[in-house]
């Protein structure tokens, strides 16, 4: 197979052009690519040149979940997803717990880490003791650096030199710590690893005839368990009444904590558990353009921080209480990254009231535990596929391409009937046979 090089030279019109010649993609579906571009010059300019070899635009839709009562205050929260029914879940429980106290969340930690993996090859006591100096040379070159984020309110917390010799030999790791205040803060501390780096290659004790320091890699770590928030609800049990009606509180409580413990114990529920906390989590990283891969990666190492992967929710029934909560490493930023330059964050930013890190990760935490409160609830009533489907046939109507009137004969078919598929297509075909 031909290696094609130079594509990233192409501009737009020439890298779709290299599609139309060497894929299945069509003339006329190649200018479709076109359809979604943003109607402000500027706009577009500024998503085009967000990546590499960009050739369209990928609309998801945006919705909101309204009456997000978080520590008192109230949110309308925009959600970026292409799942049909995440956003109907969040808001139902949202409605719920607003009415029974809303969402609490405390932050535990901003502290995030970096490390400097290298070998060396000298005795290891001798770095261990000549590391104060070392760590004062490190300081010194990165003081530049740090003070601006200082200013911010951030800076390098920690540098600890750990020897991993035993487990690979020569093999240490500068381990730090690092605030980043507002920003996720990956280009900060990744400036800092690389200097820490130079520092030492650049060392004479460590660098001689005898002795040298190899750089393996210097890369923040996207593992963030110190920077973490715990989002929880509560209410008297009686209060659960109101779901549904099909159990009552107690027997809901029951069940909700039956629930919860599988997902403790067993993995293959647990990662679907998991799965829908991050339905919630994800539409909101989305939508205020933060890194959705970095912190799944963090929330999904962190569900395992016991030795077994587990559910990331908690719950307690407790002197008459219901208390149901989600801790979780959250690193996101409201400012750096695309935040301020993408146009359609800066909209999200304001209709959230503009929060501050801090701020966002409660609001990303509370609707993470809002989509799973809402899975598990009608998971154990009513099963998830009759809510899920209603949401779903919209999708369905749209690849049946239905006419307006025929949209409107389903809805009112399906009002009471089970949704399929195959049902669907069953009823399109007999109304338009009923017309022919
Ligand atoms: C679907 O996107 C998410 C659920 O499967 C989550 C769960 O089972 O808890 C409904």
């Amino acid at each position: 197979m031909s290696v094609k090089s130079g594509f990233s030279k192409f501009n737009r019109k020439q890298r779709i052009e290299y599609l139309v010649n060497h894929s299945e993609l069509s003339e006329s579906d190649a200018l479709g690519l076109n359809d979604f571009d943003a109607p402000n010059s500027d706009q577009q300019h500024v998503i085009s040149e967000m990546i590499e070899n960009h050739i369209g635009n990928f609309p998801l839709p945006m919705g909101v979940v309204s009456n997000m009562l978080i520590n008192g205050h109230s949110f309308s929260v925009p959600f970026v997803t292409e799942e049909s029914s995440v956003i109907a879940a969040a808001s139902k429980a949202s409605k719920f717990w607003a009415e029974r106290g809303g969402f609490k969340a405390k932050i535990e930690g901003l502290t995030k880490k970096g490390q400097v993996h290298f070998t060396w090859n000298g005795n290891p006591s001798s770095i261990g003791s000549y590391f104060k100096e070392l760590k004062s040379k490190i300081n010194d070159a990165t003081s530049d650096l740090a003070s601006k984020m200082e200013q911010r309110g951030g800076g390098i917390k920690e540098i600890k030199l750990l020897d991993k010799t035993a487990e690979l030999p020569n093999y240490y790791q500068l381990d730090v710590s690092f605030e980043t205040a507002n920003a996720m803060g990956a280009n900060f501390i990744n400036s800092c690893l690389e200097k820490m780096a130079e520092v030492l290659l650049a060392d004479k004790e460590l660098n001689n005839e005898k002795y040298q320091v190899e750089i393996i890699m210097s890369i923040l770590s996207n593992y963030t368990p110190d920077c973490k928030v715990i989002c929880w609800v509560e209410c008297p049990i009686e209060k659960l009444q109101g779901w549904n009606n099909e159990l009552t509180a107690n027997e809901f409580a029951l069940k909700f904590k039956q629930a919860v413990d599988i997902a403790n114990l067993d993995i293959s529920r647990a990662v679907t558990h998991n799965k829908g906390i991050f339905n919630g989590i994800d539409a909101v990283l989305m939508a205020t353009g933060n890194d959705t891969r970095a912190t799944a990666a963090s929330g999904h190492a962190f569900a395992s921080r016991s030795g077994q992967y587990r559910g990331l929710t908690a719950i307690s029934l407790s002197d008459g209480l219901f208390k149901y909560q989600l801790e979780l490493p959250i690193a996101i930023g409201t400012v750096g990254g695309i935040t301020k330059i993408h146009p359609v964050v800066k909209t999200v930013m304001s209709v959230l009231n503009n929060p501050d890190a801090p701020r966002l990760m409660s609001i990303a935490a509370a609707a993470g535990l809002a989509n799973n409160f809402a899975a598990v609830s009608s998971l154990i009533t009513t099963g998830i596929q009759k809510g899920h489907m209603k949401m779903h046939l919209s999708n369905m109507l749209h690849e049946f391409k239905v006419t307006e009137a025929e949209k409107h004969q389903v809805i009112a078919h399906f009002a009471n009937e089970t949704i399929s598929f195959k049902a669907v297509e069953e009823y399109i075909q007999l109304i338009r046979n009923s017309k022919s």
